[in-house]
C-alpha cells in the first residue's frame, strides 16, 4: 500500500496556510505543524528575534532542519510552511517528495489587508504592501516549482478554501 503523504501548504505570508491548514487537519483527524512553530520552539525564540540577533540565514539554517524533519515523520501530517521555506531547492524537493504540495494563492493587495502592519514578520517590517508586492514578483518561480496543486483564496472564507484544498489533495493523492 503507497504510504500517505503529507499535505502541504505553501505561499506568501498572509495566503491562510496556518488557518487553512488547522482547518485541514481537524478534519483530516492528522496532526497539524507550523514550521515556524517549531523552529521558534527550536531556537526558543521568536522569528523577528532571530532575524534580529542571529539574521536571516541562520533562520534558513533551522527552517531547513525542521522541513527535513517534518518530511522524515512517518505519521502523515498537515504541514504549513513559512513563506520563504520553498526558496531553497533541497526543501522543495523534501517537500515535493513527501508531500502533496499545494500553493494559496492571493494578490498581495488581499494578503497585505491580512498581515496588517507586519509587525511579527520581519520581511514586511515598513510597508508590508511594497514587500508583498516584490516577494510575489521574486518568488513566483520557485512557489511554481515547489507546487502540485494551486487553490486561490482570494476573497474566499477558510471554511471553502479547506474544502477545495482537501478535495484537490484526494485526487492527487490517488495520482502521484
Ligand atoms: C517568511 C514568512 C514567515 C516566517 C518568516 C519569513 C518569508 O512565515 O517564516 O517571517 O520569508 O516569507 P509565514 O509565511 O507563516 O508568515
Amino acid at each position: 500500500m503507497t504510504p500517505r503523504r503529507h499535505l502541504v501548504l505553501i505561499g506568501l505570508m498572509g495566503a491562510g496556510k496556518t488557518t487553512v491548514g488547522r482547518e485541514c487537519a481537524r478534519r483530516l483527524g492528522r496532526t497539524f505543524v507550523d514550521t515556524d512553530d517549531v523552529v521558534t520552539a527550536t531556537a526558543r525564540m521568536s522569528v523577528e528575534q532571530i532575524f534580529a540577533e542571529a539574521g536571516e540565514t541562520e533562520f534558513r539554517r533551522l527552517e531547513h532542519a525542521v522541513v527535513a524533519d517534518v518530511c522524515a515523520s512517518p505519521e502523515p501530517l498537515v504541514v504549513a510552511c513559512g513563506g520563504g521555506a520553498v526558496l531553497d531547492p533541497e526543501n522543495r524537493r523534501a517537500l515535493r517528495g513527501a508531500g502533496i504540495v499545494v500553493w494559496l494563492r492571493a494578490p498581495a493587495g488581499t494578503l497585505a489587508g491580512r498581515v496588517g502592519d507586519g509587525a511579527t514578520r520581519p520581511l514586511l517590517r515598513n510597508d508590508p504592501i511594497g514587500a508583498l508586492t516584490r516577494l510575489e514578483r521574486l518568488r513566483e518561480p520557485a512557489y511554481e516549482a515547489a507546487a502540485h496543486l494551486t487553490v486561490d483564496t482570494d476573497g474566499r472564507d477558510v471554511d471553502t478554501v479547506a474544502t477545495d484544498v482537501l478535495a484537490a489533495f484526494a485526487d492527487q493523492e490517488q495520482s502521484v
